[in-house]
């Protein structure tokens, strides 16, 4: 069977901890925590804003996360500094896993979006820099209904957009918060576990599929109905 595969970009495809080195020379040996309290703080403002009906650009999340971060690591950076930091999440690595995953999808004859909290100008930037845009037939942002994952508008966005219905899309996405989102609305979801220790929250909603890279995706799904 051929999927419509919404594939989550920050965490996914992309490589948050890409900002890392920098941040390192920077700060030192607190950017390991650093930089895991800034994806998280991130994310909580995104959630936060949502309830909140607070929408904004999700790179105002990043900053503010950010800002956040300088105040609880007590780290003092100059704004020349976190501008290089913020302009480096523009321009993150992919996984080593990503484009000849993408590729073999694409060529099973699977249709490929890029499905993401950020915007589409920040998305389609990232995905030019990492040269894997031409592998999606397109980007569907949030941005469009204003409101961030995991609300089931977004996932209902995201059929809507690509003319596909929860029985013939995926979301793929190494956030479980995404995952669950997606199966709550009635997708089914495939969680890429990037590392062997990444936890997925015991709700009692499982993922439909797990798998450890994107590469082992085609023959997963080719085992389903
Ligand atoms: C996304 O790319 C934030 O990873 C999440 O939508």
């Amino acid at each position: 069977m051929k999927y419509t595969l919404a594939f989550d970009v920050y965490g996914t495809l992309i490589n948050t901890s890409g900002v890392f080195n920098s941040l390192e020379e920077m700060i030192g040996e607190k950017a390991n925590p650093f930089v895991d309290t800034w994806r998280n703080k991130q994310l909580e403002y995104s959630f936060r804003r949502g309830l909140m009906n607070q929408f904004v650009d999700f790179s105002i999340c990043t900053q503010n996360a950010l800002d956040y971060c300088c105040q609880a690591f007590a780290v003092d950076l100059s704004s020349k500094q976190k501008e290089t930091l913020l302009h480096e999440y523009t321009v993150l690595p992919t996984f080593p896993d990503v484009k000849m995953g993408l590729q073999n999808l694409k060529e099973a004859g699977h249709s490929l979006y890029a499905f993401s909290n950020g915007s589409k100008n920040a998305i389609s930037t990232l995905l030019i820099n990492a040269e894997i845009r031409d592998l999606f037939n397109g980007i569907v942002s949030v941005e469009d209904v204003k409101v961030f994952k995991p609300s089931p508008l977004v996932y209902e966005h995201f059929n809507t957009e690509t003319n596909s219905t929860p029985s013939n899309s995926w979301l793929i996405s190494s956030n479980p918060f995404d995952v669950i989102g997606a199966i709550s609305y009635g997708m089914r979801s495939a969680w890429v576990q990037r590392t062997p220790d990444s936890l997925f929250d015991p709700w009692g909603i499982e993922p439909s599929l797990t798998i450890k890279k994107i590469t082992d995706l085609k023959d997963q799904l080719e085992k389903t109905e």
